[in-house]
């Protein structure tokens, strides 16, 4: 189909429908067709959690479901005890599905390997025993930098099952970052790979990492998975093969009983300062609440679903919606360790119809990527299996959806716009898909179970509908993160102090509707950037660039991108009389892909000699937003000298 002037215009009739209702062959099926479940949640919250949470096999089970009386150090399901893996996979086996495929893997240059759930039963007890020969037991923080291959589930399932809080570091940060979440959570182990492919091209991955981890002693061991090949230097006594340790070790670990609030992971996550937040998950409210969601978000069958989350496992999202959540439920999915545009730019198409893809999770930015890219790619595959699509990591855009919907869903899909957060642990507001409408834009309502407020951020008095204000979530969630890694303090100043210990301060600003109560996320209000869905902290860019020897001052915004949602837009002061070239520009992008990633690099860089500040030395960052996106500019009367704000406007009438 290369007809584009027919979609535009099909598009443009579909932007003027509000509302979309699941298709009827969608409803008929559907595992909840109605609000009933809202309202039994809303009768007691609680005690209907306290029901999901028996959806898990439990070796103990819990005598209290919520203890809140010291908030807002909440607890859930206390007295209970169960083990995360055990649940992600025995319990299957143990039903006599140990044959089902747990993970259709496909490699970027094509490989296949399908990944039972035996599979896995066998690989995660010996991965167990070799972490344990190495010393590593229950509480001891184990980092896995790692890109999208099987041995990432069963790194993190090996942890789980022996209590060690696993730490994974997505594949696209710098080896530095990794050296400071490894520092700063205190791990004792590591597993890594030789190096990662990328389209095509191969980079060292255990060299690099060597290069910054040389100097933390708490890390006692570096596990090396063969993958990619090439030159890996292994330090006597430190570094063990993953392939070596797993063949050496005993194929039988007990699953070890542990308490429903044992931390299952941490994961560092950008806040509003420069030092990355540790996330903190346990385990029982974490596994109640992602098993329930990804049931009944993606109306999954797991005897006949092929799903598909295209996300990348060293985010929440791929703890929650490739691991845990489906494992869960035994699901069988999909693993693709590449990248949307190699071998080619239709490759997703082709997997889902390889596959047979049922139910389809990705994110805007990817959906704003193919529609670029164009119809005609998907046309030229079958991808009449599909029954239900998903979107998560930022507001999606009306035409976004309606693309998703007509090119990729074939208008029989319902989409889910998942909203939640790192912190949330599971999808908070969305559509239950057989018995709520679609309504392009706005993720739904909350969850059953899951309470909202949208609030003044002044008197934290809730507005009125159609009102922008601050979301706010005012009761505890069992997935709910229960403190940042080693720092209660900045927990409790982060997100329970605006508003008191009952409200969670989610950082995003809201409206919503009043004739249905469906909720519009519009952004974050803090200085946190979102760039493809990932959350970068304006402080941390800022903080990597001024370590670069000419760099004087720096301040980051994210500037509104058709593509990214948000881009990095850097201004940079430099030292003394420097002048800003194309060559430093592309030694600070390297810099900072160096400090933090390549996906922190800004996109913009715009050479300052002043930045501007008021009066007490606070930078006016949204100033510069308004210069970066060409608007007028607001009041800048209470800039310490206002003449700043000219010089910036002529700095970048000059570049344009
Ligand atoms: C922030 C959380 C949740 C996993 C991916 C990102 C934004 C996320 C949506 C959505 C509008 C969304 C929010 C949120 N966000 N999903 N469906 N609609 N905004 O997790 O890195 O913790 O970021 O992403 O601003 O606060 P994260």
């Amino acid at each position: 189909m290369t007809d584009t002037g027919h979609l535009e215009q099909d598009l443009e009739a579909l932007l003027q429908i509000e509302n979309f209702p699941p298709p009827a062959s969608f409803a008929e099926h559907a595992r909840i067709h109605d609000r009933s479940v809202h309202e039994a949640a809303a009768a007691d919250p609680v005690a209907w959690w306290a029901e999901q949470a028996k959806a898990l096999d439990w070796f103990t089970e819990p005598t209290t479901a919520l203890d809140d009386s010291n908030p807002p150090f909440y607890t859930w399901f206390k007295g209970g005890t169960l083990n995360a893996s055990y649940n992600a996979v025995d319990r299957h086996v143990l039903a006599g599905n140990g044959d089902r495929v747990a993970f259709h893997w496909h490699g970027e240059e094509g490989e296949q390997r399908a990944v039972t759930y035996a599979d896995l039963h066998r690989d995660v007890q010996r991965a167990a025993n070799a972490l344990k020969a190495r010393g590593i037991g229950k509480g001891d923080v184990v980092g896995i930098f790692l890109p999208m291959i099987p041995e990432v589930v069963v790194a993190m399932l090996a942890c789980a099952r022996i209590g060690a809080p696993h730490n994974v570091v997505f594949g696209g940060f710098s080896a530095e970052s990794v050296h400071e979440r490894m520092e700063v959570s205190e791990a004792k182990a590591l597993i890594t790979v030789d190096s990662a492919r990328r389209k095509g091209k191969t980079a060292p991955v255990k060299t690099t990492v060597d290069d910054v981890m040389g100097s933390l002693d708490t890390l006692e061991t570096i596990f090396v998975v063969q993958h990619g090949g090439g030159d890996c230097p292994m330090q006597d006594g430190r570094d063990v093969f993953w392939g070596d340790a797993l063949a050496a070790a005993d194929d039988e670990c007990e699953a070890e009983p542990l308490d429903a609030e044992h931390p299952l992971f941490i994961l560092y996550s950008s806040g509003s300062t420069a030092k990355p937040k540790g996330i903190q998950h346990t385990t029982g409210g974490y596994l109640t609440g992602v098993a329930w969601t990804h049931k009944h978000v993606f109306d999954l069958r797991p005897e006949e679903d092929v799903y598909w989350c295209s996300a990348d496992v060293g985010w929440i999202t791929g703890h929650s919606y490739i691991v845990y959540g489906p494992l869960m439920n035994g699901t069988t999915s999909v693993m693709f360790e590449g990248a949307p545009d190699y071998p080619h730019k239709g490759i997703w198409w082709e997997l889902c119809e390889q596959y047979g893809v049922t139910l389809f999770y990705t994110a805007p930015t990817a959906i704003r990527a193919c529609m670029k890219w164009g119809a005609d790619l998907p046309a030229q595959h079958d991808l009449s299996k599909l029954r239900l699509l998903g979107s998560v990591g930022e507001p999606i855009n009306p035409k976004a959806w309606l693309w998703y919907h007509k090119v990729i869903g074939g208008e029989r899909c319902p989409i889910v716009d998942t909203w939640w957060q790192t912190e949330t642990g599971h999808i908070m507001i969305t559509t239950l898909p057989g018995a709520q409408y679609g309504k392009p834009g706005s993720a739904g309502t909350p969850l059953p179970g899951v309470y909202a407020a949208i609030v003044d951020p002044d008197s934290g008095e809730e507005v009125p509908d159609g009102t922008q204000g601050l979301l706010t979530l005012t009761r505890p969630w069992p997935g709910m993160l229960r403190t940042l890694f080693g720092d209660d303090d900045r927990y409790v100043s982060t997100y329970w102090e605006k508003f008191g210990p009952q409200t969670y301060f989610v950082g995003d600003a809201s409206k919503r509707d009043a004739d249905d109560g469906y909720v519009w996320v519009i952004g974050r209000v803090d200085d946190v950037l979102n760039v493809s869905g990932h959350r970068m902290s304006t402080a941390e860019i800022e903080s990597a660039i001024v370590s670069h020897g000419k760099v004087a001052e720096s301040a980051v915004i994210g500037q509104t991108d058709e593509d990214t949602g948000q881009a990095v837009c850097a201004f940079v002061t430099l030292e003394g009389d420097l002048e800003g070239t194309p060559d430093l520009e592309a030694e600070i992008r390297e810099h900072v892909a160096q400090r933090i990633g390549k996906l922190a690099r800004p996109k913009r860089i715009v050479w300052a000699d002043d930045l501007p500040k008021t009066r007490s030395g606070k930078i006016m960052r949204r100033l510069l937003k308004d210069i970066a996106e060409g608007r007028a500019l607001g009041d800048v009367t209470t800039l310490r000298d206002p003449g700043v704000m000219q010089q910036l406007q002529g700095k970048i009438a000059e570049a344009q």
